[in-house]
């Protein structure tokens, strides 16, 4: 397991990503970070070539036995892409800004737009499980308790000091998002909503979710937001992306219980409205 909080300098994000560039031919312009169960879009690139996280110089490893992550290169739709089946959580015990390193990694590959997706709770009423939110903006709760990814010594060769967040999930890629999930017809599944970030691993309590609910949050998680900000921090352009895989509790007295079975078998069938939707996108 990495040293806590340590800051990873230039050279070694410059190592991981000549040693990629050594090993493949393939130049991404697309970065996609699969969340829980949506690693299968990384089975759809072609003529793709894999590493393993452990055999990356520099690069985090997986916590998880037999979950070894992967970063796999290769076409999708045509294009050149990168994903990474498999993220590494904060719960996990990973500091902040080793959550966030293959991300830094991406933009000296060459990555101009970053996708991400996650599984993530509902907190928003009007939801359903099985829809897809597109991510409209964030709320970094781990950053107000100190943890932000960008926290530490600035090098500017990647970005500012103080970037900018209200743009942080782009406005252009949100709305040909949309358009695809329009052309494909499936617009009674899409959201477009604010993604509130928890550290986990537990999960939030009834006055928690009442509590975000007021804060204007819609679906909740354990993820994504440390990527976005350095994502955006070193230029990416961001489309965010969550299933929502269950509906949060906020009433003391709900006799609610969430079938998980159903659960499951609803994300099964969305995961794949998620993947194809993903592509399509791409071919816009
Ligand atoms: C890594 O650093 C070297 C030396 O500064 C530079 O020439 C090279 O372009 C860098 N590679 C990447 C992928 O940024
Ligand atoms: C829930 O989502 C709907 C549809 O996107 C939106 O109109 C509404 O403002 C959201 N509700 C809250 C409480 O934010």
């Amino acid at each position: 397991m990495e040293t806590p909080s340590r800051c990873s300098s230039f050279e070694e994000y410059n190592e991981t990503a000549e040693w990629l560039l050594t090993r493949t031919k393939i130049r991404p312009i697309v970065a996609i970070i699969c969340g829980s169960g949506l690693g299968g879009l990384a089975d759809r690139l072609q003529d793709y070539v894999s590493f393993k996280y452990e055999e990356i110089p520099r690069f985090p490893t997986s916590t998880v036995p037999g979950h070894a992550g992967k970063l796999v290169f290769g076409k999708l739709e045509g294009h050149d892409c990168v994903c990474m089946q498999g993220r590494f959580h904060f719960y996990e015990g990973y500091s902040i800004h080793t959550v966030s390193y293959p991300v830094r990694v991406f933009s000296l590959l060459g990555v101009k737009t970053l996708i991400v997706t996650n599984a993530a709770g509902g907190l928003n009423d009007s939801y359903s499980v099985g829809d897809i939110m597109i991510i409209k903006d964030h709320i970094n709760m781990p950053g107000f308790a100190g943890q932000n990814p960008l926290c530490g010594p600035n090098d500017e060769r990647f970005g500012v000091r103080f970037p900018c967040m209200s743009d942080a999930y782009d406005r252009e890629l949100r709305s040909k998002f949309r358009s695809t999930a329009e052309a494909m017809g499936v617009t009674q599944f899409l959201q477009e909503g604010v993604y509130c970030m928890l550290a986990g691993p537990s999960y939030e309590t009834i006055a928690e979710c009442k509590f975000l609910q007021t804060m204007g949050a819609d679906s909740v998680g354990m993820s994504t937001v440390p990527e976005v900000l350095v994502a955006r921090h070193c230029g990416l352009r961001v489309l965010g992306l969550s299933l929502i895989t269950n509906k949060v509790i906020t009433d003391y007295n709900s006799e609610e219980k969430a079938n998980h079975e159903e659960v499951l078998r609803t994300t099964q069938e969305r995961s794949n409205l998620l993947q194809d939707l993903v592509c399509g996108f791409l071919t816009m």
